[in-house]
C-alpha cells in the first residue's frame, strides 16, 4: 500500500532526506506529499523546496488562536490526502485534536531504546548524555506511534546501537543518527506492506 506522508520537522531534516532518498531508490512505495515545519529557517523546509515537495511554515505564533492553527493544520492534511504523519525532529507537541483524527497514524523516531531515555527534556544531545551517564553499553533507535503522552505510544520498530568505550555524546549521536536513517524507511515499509497495521499494537524487535 502506498501511503501519502506528511513529514513534520523543526530542524536539519536529515531523517526527511533519508525518507525521500528511500522513496527515490524504490525502497518504499510511500511518497512525502507534504512537509510542515514550525521553523521557517529549518533545513527540512529547504530540502522540501529543493525536492519540489509542497512545504509550509506553520507556527501557532502566526495564528490568533490554537484552534485556528489546528484548523489550518487539518486543512492541509486533508488537502494532500495524508495517510500517515511522520515526525522527524519535530519539537512541538501535536494537538490532541490532530492525534484524535489521526489516531495510530502518527509515528515518531526517538534516538534511544524507549521506554529508556524518553519523556520530557529527552531530546537531541540530552538523550546521548543520559545514555553515557548511565553506563549502558547499548542504546539504539525507536520508531513508535504517537499518542497524547510524550514518547509513550506503541513501539513499531527498534534497533540496537553499540555504545563504545570513550564515546562522547556527540560521537554516539552521529552513530545513532546513521541507524535512524535506515530504520525510519524500514518502519514506513512495514506499515505500507501491512506486516504491521498502523496502530496494531504489535512490537517487532530487531
Ligand atoms: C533525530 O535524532 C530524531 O531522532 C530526533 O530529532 C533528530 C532529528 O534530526 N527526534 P534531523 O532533523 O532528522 O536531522
Amino acid at each position: 500500500m502506498k501511503l501519502n506522508l506528511c513529514v513534520l520537522a523543526s530542524g536539519r531534516g536529515s531523517n526527511l532526506r533519508a525518507i525521500i532518498n528511500a522513496q527515490r531508490a524504490g525502497k518504499i512505495k510511500s511518497r512525502v506529499r507534504l512537509v510542515i515545519s514550525n521553523n521557517s529557517k529549518s533545513g527540512a523546509l529547504k530540502i522540501a523546496e529543493t525536492g519540489n515537495i509542497p512545504h509550509y511554515h506553520l507556527s501557532q505564533k502566526l495564528f490568533g488562536s490554537e484552534s485556528h492553527f489546528v484548523n489550518e493544520f487539518l486543512r492541509l492534511l486533508n488537502k494532500y490526502e495524508i495517510d500517515l504523519i511522520v515526525l522527524a525532529g519535530y519539537m512541538k507537541m501535536i494537538s490532541p485534536r490532530v492525534i484524535k483524527k489521526f489516531r495510530n497514524r502518527i509515528i515518531n523516531i526517538h534516538p534511544a531504546l524507549l521506554p529508556k531515555f524518553g519523556g520530557e527534556g529527552m531530546y537531541g544531545i540530552h538523550v546521548h548524555e543520559a545514555v553515557i551517564g548511565s553506563g549502558d553499553m547499548v542504546t539504539g533507535v525507536t520508531v513508535h506511534c504517537v499518542d497524547e503522552v510524550y514518547d509513550h505510544g506503541a513501539i513499531i520498530l527498534q534497533k540496537r546501537v553499540k555504545v563504545k568505550k570513550g564515546d562522547t555524546p556527540e560521537i554516539l549521536q552521529k552513530r545513532v543518527l546513521k541507524t535512524e536513517h535506515k530504520l525510519y524507511p524500514e518502519a514506513i515499509k512495514l506499515l505500507e506492506t501491512n506486516k504491521i497495521g498502523v496502530g496494531k499494537r504489535k512490537v517487532i524487535l530487531k
